[in-house]
């Protein structure tokens, strides 16, 4: 199987429904961090639900849609980074990330998503990848920044969490703005 080392012997690579154990271990660690700004279908209480999670990525995948790829240290999963969805006929795709709190304020999602982008844009040859998150995610904002994504405005009370709501930022890049962007 494929991995690329991220930093500090972190590696990334897919995540696959075999990995449900690992994965479902991590989310006890990362759940209450990552509930607020997630999907919700994405955040999961049982193996079984984790294995869901997997074999959903991995039906699209199969379709050359959208997919997941694990951070791992050592055997265990710290976080991640996928194509939330994936259009190689009109050349679009979204990317988003997540980590459990102890793998915060290292780098590892900023370096993980160019390495996404990079794959998209120069071997599949995609136009434009998207970047959605709540307006106050300030770390989540904080990464499409650091990767040169532009702010192309705000989708008011489009998310909901715990019975409020809240307005969802779209920022995206283009191929020729990335190659452009300094490499981390
Ligand atoms: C969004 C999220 C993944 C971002 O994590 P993050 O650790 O801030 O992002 P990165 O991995 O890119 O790390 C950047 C931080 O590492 C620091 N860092 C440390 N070593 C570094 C290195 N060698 N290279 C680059 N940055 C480094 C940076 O300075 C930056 O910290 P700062 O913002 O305090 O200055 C995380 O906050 C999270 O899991 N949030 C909950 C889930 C979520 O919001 N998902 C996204 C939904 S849209």
């Amino acid at each position: 199987m494929f991995e690329a080392v991220v930093r500090d012997g972190i590696v990334l690579k897919p995540l696959e429904t075999w990995h449900a154990d690992v994965f479902a271990e991590h989310m006890n660690r990362a759940r209450d961090h990552i509930r607020p700004w997630v999907g919700p279908a994405f955040v999961t209480d049982t193996v079984e639900d984790a294995r869901a999670t997997l074999q959903r990525y991995a039906t699209a995948a199969a379709t050359d849609g959208a997919r997941l790829y694990g951070l791992w240290d050592d055997g265990q999963i710290v976080g991640g980074v996928m194509f939330v969805a994936f259009d190689p006929a009109w050349g679009i795709c979204e990317i988003g990330c997540w980590l459990e709190p102890d793998a915060v304020g290292k780098g590892l999602i900023t370096r993980s998503v160019q390495m996404l982008m990079d794959w998209a844009f120069l071997e599949r040859g995609m136009s434009r990848i998207e970047w959605r998150c709540r307006t106050d995610n300030d770390r989540s904002v904080a990464v499409a920044r650091r990767l040169g994504m532009r702010s192309e405005g705000i989708l008011r009370s489009s998310w909901v969490y715990d019975g409020n709501r809240y307005d969802t930022e779209v920022f995206s890049i283009l191929r020729n703005e990335s190659l452009s962007t300094a490499r981390l």
